[in-house]
């Protein structure tokens, strides 16, 4: 079968065995699969312990084929999205110390077929074709639990989501939208912010210019913000958090912040949290969520798997408006 690996600092599309599904496990015959960020981390070589001729992705949607021995029978022929936990445990709060994330060093979702524990597939919500749902996993689990696990998300507060042309940004959009929340967004391309304000961003702030300023000129403040960039402009966002305010950040971009207003911080009683994907339970809870408010993810474009690469340099360079999906059909 066909697999996109990392094979000596280069991505390569390699042809290797079909995986046969193990006791527990059931085979999946992918259909389409979606590029996170991280991907393009290991790609550069810029994430931790990476380990060569290893298939990446986290993200896909298919149909069970074939099961291992014990699988429940109930799965075969369904159509299923993938939960990209690799034990994460039983506490909520914190992964364990042997978590990891599917597609490196664990197979991925880079093929035409992955084989994993059943425990790690849902049903595919059914108002979802298998490009949208694959566009779900890693960037919906995410979202999910930066805003309702961390920042406590209610109904009527004001969000601030920053960067929103990334995957998980505009995740956290959909359903911070969706819970009833006033939602402004920044981008560093006003095209996206244009994009945003038609689908009911209240503001939309463009990063590149003194953009924090001009938000306190129009009297913003935020119950909670979501940040993936870190870096300096982290003050800004301790700014214009409101009092007992929450900034949930899940990655950090463009760096470390060089100094952190610790004044203000303490002052307005603001919490500054990490997230890091999510429990299994609320991936669970995540694929209900959309299920019951009929949420679509955005799709920047779909290409056949052969052009992975191009789909990759698009994510380089910051190009997308949406999810970035390839077609195994
Ligand atoms: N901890 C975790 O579990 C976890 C999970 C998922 C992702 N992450 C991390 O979170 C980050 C985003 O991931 P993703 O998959 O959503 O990435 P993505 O789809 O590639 O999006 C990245 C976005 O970051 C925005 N950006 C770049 N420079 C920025 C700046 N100076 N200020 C504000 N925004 C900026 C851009 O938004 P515009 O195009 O709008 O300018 C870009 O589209 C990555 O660092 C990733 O590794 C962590």
């Amino acid at each position: 079968m066909k697999a996109l690996q990392i094979v000596e600092n280069k991505l390569a599309i390699c042809e290797i065995p079909q995986p046969q599904p193990q006791a527990g496990e059931v085979l999946v015959k992918l259909s389409a699969v979606a590029l996170n960020h991280r991907d393009q981390w290991i790609r550069a070589g810029k994430y931790p312990n990476i380990v060569f001729n290893t298939t990446l992705g986290s993200d896909g949607c298919g149909q069970v084929t074939a099961l291992g021995k014990g699988a429940s029978k109930k799965w075969l022929n369904k159509t299923v999205v993938i939960n990209p936990n690799v034990n994460w445990g039983d506490d909520q709060r914190i992964q364990s110390s042997s978590y990891q994330v599917l597609g490196m060093p664990t197979a991925g979702t880079l093929a035409e077929y992955i084989s994993i524990p059943q425990d790690r597939v849902v049903e595919k919500p059914k108002h979802l074709t298998d490009t949208e749902a694959a566009a779900l996993p890693l960037a919906g689990l995410t979202a999910y639990r930066a805003l309702f696990h961390h920042g406590e998300l209610q109904k009527g507060q004001k969000v601030l989501i920053t960067g929103i042309g990334g995957g998980v940004s505009q995740m956290a959009f959909l359903w911070a939208q969706a819970k009833g929340a006033q939602v402004s967004v920044t981008s560093g391309q006003p095209e996206k912010l244009e994009k945003m304000q038609e689908l009911g961003a209240f503001l939309g702030f463009n990063y590149k210019v003194e953009w924090a300023r001009e938000a306190a000129q129009q009297g913003e403040s935020y119950d909670l913000i979501i940040d993936s960039t870190g870096g300096p402009q982290l003050n800004s966002l301790i700014k214009l958090a409101r009092p007992a305010g929450r900034i949930v950040f899940y990655g950090a971009t463009t760096g470390l912040p060089p100094k952190i207003d610790l004044y203000r911080m303490f002052w307005n009683q603001v919490t500054l949290q990490g997230s890091t994907m999510g429990s299994d339970k609320e991936f669970v809870e995540m694929i209900a969520f959309t299920a019951k408010h009929k949420l679509v993810p955005m799709i920047d474009s779909v290409r056949p798997f052969s052009e992975a690469l191009d789909a990759f340099n698009r994510m380089e360079q910051s190009q997308q408006f949406g999810k970035l999906v390839l077609s195994l059909t």
